[in-house]
């Protein structure tokens, strides 16, 4: 799916680049993609991507079920 119609950047290659140790904000993923925002429309997304790929490396991936102790 394309997030960005400015520059054509896909879900999947911004995805790729919010996971990277260096990228720290929204801006980043438009300079290691070599574009740059353009009508801004969506910067909001990029956040959006960012913050899911960054929930996604801290969320623990198969918690322990609860015992019930009676
Ligand atoms: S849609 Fe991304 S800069 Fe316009």
């Amino acid at each position: 799916m394309i997030v960005c119609v400015c520059n054509a950047l896909a879900e999947r290659q911004c995805r790729e680049v919010a996971a990277r140790p260096e990228t720290r904000d929204a801006g980043c993923i438009y300079r290691q993609l070599g574009c740059r925002v353009r009508c801004g429309a969506c910067v909001t997304t990029m956040r959006d991507i960012i913050d899911h790929v960054r929930n996604e490396r801290t969320a623990p991936a198969d918690p322990e079920p609860q015992s019930v102790e009676e």
